[in-house]
């Protein structure tokens, strides 16, 4: 369940091309469990009508400080009070300059300036023109609505409604969503520095053919994506996969088993945890052909023979820092049958304090999954959930063994 699920926001839009896409916003934060209100500045109406907003938020759409809807006549204060966060998408130049003045010549910025600073957080994601983004005058109003406890969004980088391209363009709903998950996440690494692999490897035969299997990576995005959220800064080492880097991850893509071990120990002495998800091939070819190996039509097929690859965990679950517990290490283990007794196994002999064990052929691919928790006591069950369930459930775990 989504972390803003039976929250209550006000959604604001000021004016801008880009409230097209607070229409998509509205309707997933909907359907993550938020209730939305819905507050439009005139500006805002020249491009997305109130009815829209209306139709996706299920709730009348407020735009205008003398909203005789409201029996005190108040719409600026009763709006915000039971309102667990407003969040202004999209914040136009000419808005953030108003909100840090205080402004407060119609209902958006009323509302805003009206709220309970302690209480009700500002987020704001400014969509503008690139000469709008990087003028002085907006750099400078960004950094004092930071140091006055506005949380400021990123922009997004790309083509521009005005034809040109550069920085200023909000960001995709799917995005400020995440950013939104985020931000009511408890921050149980905060100042932790977290460490993933992810994925399948990939070794090569020659250069058109390989070995590999059908680890999907979404696991370890998952537990990236939830350490990220609660806090942490998050390094990927992701083998080949076809997924989007979560936001705010340092991703490293990498295709052998050499090379994610050569990623690893490299970030591995800045990391306080390190999460060993991937599915490293276990062996790989003697040789790698430099050119691709030809059928000569005699039918008789290449020999191949195979050398084992470094065990990435182990090896560094046994360095200086892994073995005295300066880093604390996780191993996967993915099974196709007696998990608590091979997890047991495992754990042991990679020297880990903590190892998860998950049924192999059950979950490649799949957007869900179960998973055991082994230790030096025993072992915990977490039941059958979503991938991105369980990385929180596995990130509060972890962060819980952190602080014993
Ligand atoms: N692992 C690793 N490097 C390897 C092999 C495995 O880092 N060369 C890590 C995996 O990321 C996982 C754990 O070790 O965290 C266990 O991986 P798994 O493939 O289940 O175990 P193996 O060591 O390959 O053992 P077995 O083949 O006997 O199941």
């Amino acid at each position: 369940m989504s972390t803003l699920a039976g929250k209550h926001i006000v959604l604001g839009l000021s004016g801008g091309i880009a409230a097209f896409k607070s229409a998509e916003l509205c309707r997933a934060l909907v359907k993550a469990g938020v209730t939305v209100q819905v507050v439009m500045t005139e500006a805002a109406e020249h491009f997305m009508t109130a009815v829209t907003m209306q139709a996706l938020s299920g709730r009348p759409v407020y735009t205008s400080q003398w909203d005789p809807r409201e029996a005190n006549n108040m719409a600026h204060i009763n709006l915000s009070r039971d309102a667990d966060a407003i969040v202004v998408a999209p914040a136009s130049a000419d808005f953030l300059s108003k909100l840090l003045h205080g402004g407060a010549d119609e209902l958006l910025s009323l509302m805003c300036l009206a709220r309970p600073i302690d209480k009700v957080p500002l987020i704001v994601a400014p969509a503008m023109n690139r000469e709008m983004w990087s003028n002085p005058a907006t750099q400078r109003n960004v950094a004092q609505l930071k140091a006055d406890g506005i949380h400021v969004l990123d922009v997004g980088q790309g083509d521009q409604a005005c034809g040109e391209t550069g920085d200023g363009r909000m960001l995709e709903s799917d995005e400020i969503l995440e950013e939104l998950e985020a931000f009511f996440t408890p921050k149980a690494l905060s100042g932790k520095s977290v460490l993933v692999t992810a994925g399948p490897t990939y070794e090569a035969i020659d250069p058109v053919r390989g070995i590999t299997n059908l680890s999907s990576g979404k696991m370890g995005f998952a537990i990236a994506r939830a350490a990220r959220m609660a806090g942490a800064q998050v390094t990927l080492v992701a083998g080949p996969v076809h997924l989007p880097s979560p936001r705010g991850v340092l991703r490293f893509n990498v295709r052998s088993a050499r090379e994610m071990l050569d990623a690893v120990v490299q970030q591995a002495d800045a990391a306080d945890v390190f999460i060993a998800t991937a599915a490293v091939a276990d062996w790989r070819p003697t040789h790698s052909a430099d050119q691709k190996i030809k059928k000569d039509g005699s039918g008789q097929t290449p020999e191949l023979s195979f050398v084992e690859n470094p065990d990435i965990l182990a090896t560094i679950a046994q360095s200086l820092r892994g073995a005295s517990g300066e880093l604390f290490c996780v191993g996967f283990a993915a099974e196709s049958h007696d998990l608590l007794q091979h997890a047991t196994a495992k754990r042991l002999r990679k020297g880990v304090p903590l190892l998860v064990g998950n049924i192999g052929p059950a979950t490649f691919g799949q957007d869900d999954n179960a998973l055991l928790l082994v230790d030096e006591k025993g072992a915990r069950e977490l039941p059958h959930a979503s991938k991105q369930a369980l990385a929180v459930q596995l990130i509060t775990d972890i962060a819980s063994r952190l602080t014993r």
